[in-house]
């Protein structure tokens, strides 16, 4: 009889407890991190050996994601994100609940994982992680493979050592220049065990075991540098960026910066004076002004992370996006022209230069026409600005600015 109402009274204030409805983060001692999950009875996240997440439900672990535990967990997830975005949340928390979510994720779970990729450039870093999982310990499935893939554009650090090492799992193999060399530059920026990660990778991929040439070379991706450039002579070289003696503020710099400020509203009048002091207008349409030389920027932030964007504007001879090639035009008179072509009449050519100026070239006058490795976007607008502009600047263009559609959806690149 005691033992019963003792029962009830415990009842009582689990139940209130679960009315009061707040998420309650327990600091679990040595085991790391414990997240106590809404609206499911006793359900946990808990790190039950180092990086390893589990949902725990009633003390057992949560095998399979089912319907009835995803809308929860889904909720959850949506909670913390915003609580993040407020403030001084760690995104830890939020790792650990993708990471046990998707380790153990049904198809409702997988769908909504894609959809936080495509919708949510910040996330994706932290998508492909949990993916990672997925596919390390369940199914290894096709648009999985694509958003691991597409991922090495933004994976840094252990995230990308995950990354690397689920691609290499698949049976599935890229063959794409970009791809490549995209591991490369990931690997490049590890340590020892994420460089011989890297290699793992591309062996896989391309079938062959390169050795390394000699005892000095500073990293095992060298050799892979330098078989890159001799098999994809028009494709840029597989290097990592360099700040230029000239460039008044460094790549670092402006990326430490800016992730201080993340939690800082952005001043977008100023971002908006640097959009044109820089002369970013004069090929980018952004909202409602600009012209369209370069790629249109209006959903940029949702195409790519702050970081990407900064990288763009920084370096823009990184990446150049296939749809905008760059070609030196020789005449006969020995004059040569760079920049963007553009049709002209049948017996013109137009060239849209470097400056955002238009040339009109006669065809009989041309000599040859020669393909450039390297962007019709100028490098250095950054030193027309002070820091803060620069900050400013990129703060404006993470943002969606007015006329810019809020059902735009990006489609995979
Ligand atoms: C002379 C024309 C020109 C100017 C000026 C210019 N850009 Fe560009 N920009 C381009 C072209 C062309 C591309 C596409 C080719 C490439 O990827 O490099 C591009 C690409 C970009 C991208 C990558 C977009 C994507 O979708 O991948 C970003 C971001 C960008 N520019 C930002 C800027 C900013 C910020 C400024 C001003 C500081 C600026 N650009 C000034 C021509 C220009």
């Amino acid at each position: 009889m005691i033992t019963r109402r003792r029962c009830d009274i415990v009842r009582v204030v689990v139940l209130l407890l679960f009315i009061s409805g707040t998420v309650r983060i327990v600091q679990a001692n040595e085991s790391g991190l414990a997240l106590k999950i809404e609206n499911l009875d006793e359900a946990f996240v808990q790190e039950v050996a180092p990086g390893d997440f589990r949902i725990i439900i009633a003390g057992e672990p949560l095998e399979r994601v089912t319907g009835a535990e995803f809308p929860a967990l889904r909720d959850l997830e949506i909670k913390l994100q915003n609580q993040k975005n407020q403030a001084n949340s760690s995104d830890r928390k939020i790792n650990a609940l993708l990471i046990a979510m998707a380790r153990i994720a049904d198809e409702p779970t997988l769908i909504y994982l894609h959809e936080l990729y495509e919708s949510y450039p910040e996330r994706r870093n932290d998508v492909a992680e949990a993916i990672s999982w997925y596919a390390g310990e369940n199914q290894r499935r096709d648009p999985d493979w694509r958003i691991l893939v597409r991922s090495l554009n933004v994976v840094q650090g252990a995230q990308a050592k995950a990354v690397m090492k689920a691609l290499t799992r698949f049976h599935r193999r890229s063959n794409k220049a970009q791809w490549i060399r995209q591991v490369i530059l990931v690997g490049l920026e590890q340590d020892a065990e994420g460089q011989q990660i890297a290699v793992q990778l591309l062996k896989h991929w391309t079938g062959l075991n390169l050795q390394q040439t000699t005892e000095a070379q500073p990293s095992p991706l060298s050799v892979w540098q330098n078989w890159f450039s001799e098999k994809y002579p028009d494709e840029i070289a597989a290097l990592l960026p360099v700040d230029a003696a000239e460039s008044r503020w460094t790549y670092q710099e402006l990326m430490g910066e800016l992730q201080k400020r993340s939690k800082e509203a952005a001043d977008l009048k100023l971002g908006e004076q640097s959009f044109v002091k820089a002369t970013c207008i004069k090929c980018h349409r952004y909202g409602k002004v600009g012209e369209k030389v370069g790629p249109d920027l209006t959903h940029v932030s949702r195409r790519l992370q702050q970081r990407e964007i900064l990288l763009a504007t920084v370096f823009p001879s990184h990446f150049v996006a296939e749809e905008y090639p760059t070609f030196t035009i020789v005449t006969d008179a020995g004059k040569t022209l760079t920049g963007m072509m553009g049709a002209a009449g049948p017996d013109q050519i137009l060239l849209l230069t470097g400056e955002g100026t238009k040339q009109l070239i006669n065809k009989k006058e041309v000599e040859t026409i020669i393909p450039v490795k390297k962007s019709s976007m100028p490098d250095g607008l950054l030193n027309l600005l002070s820091k803060e502009e620069a900050i400013q600047l990129i703060r404006y263009l993470a943002i969606l600015p007015e006329g810019a559609s809020q059902a735009y959806r990006h489609t995979s690149r």
